[in-house]
């Protein structure tokens, strides 16, 4: 097939694929090939969609039927056809970008792999697309929304088109308002505050989720969510959706706050979207800086984390062992507290030398309290230890 383009074959995970030759739009030093190309294609978006090929099995097993999937944001078509090819019971995938050159070379693609006959190729807006499919026996299993930026113009859509029970995976690759260096972007998209701390990746998912269960509770629809995580400049999370209004309120319930100290590290959970909440901080009476409403319950499921874990092929590749050390954290700190101390920054305030990190884990660990390390930040540690406890530990171990 001829396109107008300059093209190259790639392949990933168990198919291959024809892509816009990225080099070709790269002019000069550091410009980002994807976004100028005629189609969209980001190879450094690989382990976002094994991750999702993961969940989506795992996901189709604990149903124990075959599912049906949509990705409404295409592009080449990369991802659906990875749900179609590496899916065991995936019935028809349902692909849809709003570019017609993406859905021709999607087409393409599809045919190329063979899968034709598994997929249904549309090109209109995504809302448009997924409306379509909002009404029973028609919504999908599985709906996987990764957009340029926020996923948040997609949620009402995305909600009613997915079944009591199904799978709704979100990218968000907006992480400067997410993590409060655009404050108020972040509050107009997702109707949360946003907070510039150690932790912001995790107040990220959290605002997501929340932003997701208020969008969802309109529709009386309560969520769940199975698995999340937050890698190199993106979140993610995977979030079933339950019918019922009380389930929904049950949701509502998970929604408060984060409050922090800037001043000495402490922080709190309030929860209850309209909670009265502390001004001034217990520890060292300074101001009091405060992050949501957000989603306050968990962002991973032990069980589902060790289902994805179970699809990961063992042949141990570089890419492998990487997801499995990722699940594996996500796995481990899933029943931990909200927030997580940054040890680096926390001795750099203190004007401490940096302890090893498991020395500190131990440490918090000895002293009564649970403590686990965390994909979100390879400095740091999850725990229910108080502030003033880290920081004794710390300054202990750095002396
Ligand atoms: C980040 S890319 C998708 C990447 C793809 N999901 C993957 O895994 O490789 C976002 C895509 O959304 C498409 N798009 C943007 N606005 C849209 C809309 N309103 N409706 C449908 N597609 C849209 C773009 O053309 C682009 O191909
Ligand atoms: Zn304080």
């Amino acid at each position: 097939m001829d396109f107008s383009f300059p093209t190259e074959i790639v392949k990933e995970g168990q198919v291959s694929i024809v892509v816009p030759r990225l080099a070709a739009y790269v002019k000069e030093a550091g410009e980002y090939g994807p976004s100028k190309a005629p189609v969209f294609y980001n190879p450094a978006m690989k382990l976002n969609r094994d991750m999702a090929v993961l969940a989506m099995r795992a996901y189709q097993k604990k149903l124990g039927r075959e599912i049906s999937v949509c990705e409404p944001l295409t592009g080449c078509g990369i991802r659906g056809i990875r749900f179609a090819a590496e899916g065991e019971v995936v019935g028809r995938v349902f692909v849809n970008d709003i570019n017609p050159e993406a859905t021709k070379l999607a087409k393409f693609n599809f045919d190329r792999n063979k899968m034709a006959g598994n997929v249904l190729v549309s090109n209109e807006d995504a809302n448009l697309f997924l409306s379509r499919y909002a009404a029973p026996l028609k919504r999908f299993d599985y709906v996987d929304i990764d957009p340029f930026g926020s996923p948040v113009p997609y949620l009402d859509a995305a909600l009613r088109a997915l079944r009591n029970g199904g799978l709704l995976a979100l990218t968000a690759t907006d992480m400067a308002p997410l993590c409060g260096v655009h404050p108020s972007a972040c509050v107009r998209k997702y109707g949360g505050k946003p907070l510039r701390t150690e932790y912001c990746h995790e107040l990220a998912v959290r605002l997501l989720v929340g932003c997701l269960t208020m969008m969802a509770a309109k529709h009386e629809i309560g969520v769940e969510i199975l698995l999340s995580h937050s890698t190199d400049h993106y979140i993610r999370v995977y979030a079933v959706v339950h019918y019922g209004a009380r389930l929904a309120d049950k949701s509502v319930r998970m929604m408060g706050y984060v409050v922090h100290c800037f001043s000495c590290f402490h922080r709190e959970t309030s929860e209850g979207i309209i909670s009265p909440l502390r001004r001034d901080c217990p520890e060292c009476g300074a101001k009091l800086d405060v992050a949501g409403p957000l989603w306050l319950d968990r962002i991973a499921n032990e069980d589902f984390c060790f289902l994805t874990k179970r699809e990961v092929d063992q042949r141990r590749s570089e890419q492998e062992r990487r997801i499995l050390k990722l699940i594996s954290l996500i796995q481990d700190e899933a029943e931990s507290p909200a927030t997580y101390y940054v040890v680096d920054k926390i001795c750099d305030k203190l004007n401490l030398s940096v302890p090893p990190l498991t020395k500190v884990v131990d440490g918090v660990r000895r002293a009564g309290f649970q403590a686990t390390l965390t994909h979100f930040n390879s400095r740091g540690v999850k725990t229910t230890a108080p502030a003033s406890i880290v920081k004794e530990i710390i300054t202990k171990l750095s002396t």
